[in-house]
């Protein structure tokens, strides 16, 4: 027995002391951490604080705060003045403009030259200045924390300013009971650190580059929120005013309204499905207005999960008044909504294609939001939810649960989900079905088709019922 014993004892023995070892290290490496931080400033109080910064607990009696302030008055007091004179110079040109002639040219070019190269620096310089912060001697109010954890993620200007929480003006507490507002960023923005510098690198006030594929790229990555930017963004140079909206609703809208450089097609015809090259592959029959004008209105060629907008609004008659279209397309839903006197805002993505530009140039609502977002609207305020061609059989589970739980707090008690050719594996049919049914909906409708050999559509409709706790 002992001799069975006598190694195994003394080799536990050997590795409790060896724990041993190892903690008293652990508590001396945390020491020297803590200790660390702590000659970098970390810890200090407010009045150490400063003297860590300014390097003498005297920095402020040398330094006449008010006669800097009387200065930076006066600078924008005279740089307004200057900005005055200038505008209505331009103005004056502007007006007179039509009596310009030919000769003339190099009057015009000297006020796009004024606007362009006096005008514009002007007001950036103005901002900048107007934007000084003076040193705050009392520092930031009630904060436990010092700055933003986030900010030393970033190298650029631009970022750091902008997360961090912006102090409301002398003292004051804000409409929303808050000392700060911070402008958020998603979490997902620090795993894409070149890709946001490389967004955020700009120079203020002035034209900002052509890259909203980067910005939509960062926001599909989970960069979303992306944070707000201080640059013009570019139009198209030959913008032409919308048609009227007893046109506008079916028919291809003007290709001069769209920057076409970030997609593959150049005009609207170019995007029909004819086309193999079209940049784009979900969606199919959008941009082509015969094929718009039959969904959801005809049952030529239609399966039976093809429920009809007539059909559906007779389930609740009057009450459908709002709701979301939650997919991928043209708005063409929300267009024949539209008819029936109900306002849908369609949700949209540029995915190779120019989609928001499409809905709104039809005179609809595009929301420009991800998957990554809670939705922008309140709880228990929707009449209907409607959603096709983005949810299917490529969804993680837990995903999805997260944003039908989302849909189902704003949906309004008594309000419909009608889920519109869902698609998936037929082995996975029953996974999904669950997840539609936990929220024990009254079913209205329920329909199966298959799509392939092994893929099935499934269209549903559900109307949420009361909550009342
Ligand atoms: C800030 O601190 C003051 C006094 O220390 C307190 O009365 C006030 O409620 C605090 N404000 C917030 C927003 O915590
Ligand atoms: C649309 O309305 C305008 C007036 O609002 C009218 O001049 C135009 O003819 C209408 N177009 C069509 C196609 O009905
Ligand atoms: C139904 O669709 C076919 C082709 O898709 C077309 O030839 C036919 O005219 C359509 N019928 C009606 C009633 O629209
Ligand atoms: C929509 O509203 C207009 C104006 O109130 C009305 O004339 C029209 O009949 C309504 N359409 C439907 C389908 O209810």
């Amino acid at each position: 027995m002992r001799s069975v014993c006598f190694p195994r004892c003394k080799l536990s023995r050997l590795m409790g002391w060896l724990q041993l070892v190892l903690g008293v290290l652990v508590i001396i490496v945390s020491f020297a951490n803590l200790f660390r931080f702590y000659s970098t400033g970390f810890f200090l109080h407010d009045e150490d604080l400063c003297r860590h910064f300014y390097s003498s607990k005297n920095a402020y009696l040398g330094f006449d705060a008010k006669a800097l302030s009387d200065r930076v008055q006066e600078v924008l007091s005279k740089m307004a003045s200057l900005q005055d004179k200038l505008e209505s110079t331009v103005q004056q040109m502007e007006k007179s403009k039509d009596t310009l002639d030919k000769t003339h040219i190099s009057k015009l070019e000297y006020k796009k030259y004024l606007e362009d190269e006096v005008i514009q620096p002007l007001y950036s310089a103005h901002i900048s200045l107007r934007q000084i912060r003076l040193p705050k001697v009392e520092g930031i109010r009630n904060s436990t924390m010092r700055e933003e954890p986030l900010i030393n993620s970033f190298i650029v200007e631009e970022i750091r300013k902008y997360i961090t929480p912006k102090e409301n003006r002398r003292g004051k507490i804000n409409i929303f009971g808050s000392e700060r507002v911070y402008n958020t960023i998603g979490h997902a923005c620090v795993s894409m650190k070149k890709e946001l510098e490389e967004y955020m690198n700009y120079d203020i006030g002035s034209f900002c580059k052509d890259d909203w594929n980067l910005a939509q790229k960062l926001m599909i990555n989970g960069c979303d929120p992306l944070p707000r930017r201080r640059c013009l963004t570019r139009a198209s140079k030959l913008y032409q005013k919308p048609y009227p909206i007893n046109e506008s609703l079916w028919r291809l809208p003007d290709g001069r309204n769209v920057r076409w450089s970030n997609y593959q097609c150049r005009n609207f015809n170019c995007l029909s499905s004819k086309n193999p090259k079209r940049g784009y592959s979900k969606c199919t029959g959008c941009f082509e207005m015969e094929k718009e004008k039959v969904k959801w209105v005809t049952t030529n060629g239609s399966l039976p999960v093809d429920f009809l907008i007539n059909d559906v609004l007779a389930v609740k008659p009057g009450e459908i008044r709002i709701g979301l279209d939650f997919g991928i397309g043209t708005g063409t839903f929300a267009a024949r909504m539209r008819e029936q006197n109900v306002t849908v805002i369609s949700t949209a993505l540029n995915l190779g294609a120019p989609f928001c530009e499409m809905i709104a140039l039809r005179g609809l609502i595009p929301l420009y939001v991800t998957l990554n977002q809670r939705l922008p609207f309140f709880d228990n305020t929707m009449d209907l939810i409607h959603t096709t061609g983005f949810l299917d059989g490529w969804i993680d589970l837990q995903l999805m649960d997260f944003m039908l739980f989302d849909w189902d707090r704003v949906l309004r008690p008594g309000g419909l989900l009608w889920i519109d050719r869902f698609f998936c594996n037929r082995k996975d049919l029953d996974d999904y079905m669950y997840m539609f049914l936990q929220f024990r909906y009254k079913k209205h409708k329920w329909a199966i088709s298959p799509k392939s050999k092994e893929e099935v559509y499934l269209s549903v409709l559900l109307e949420k019922p009361p909550r009342s706790l």
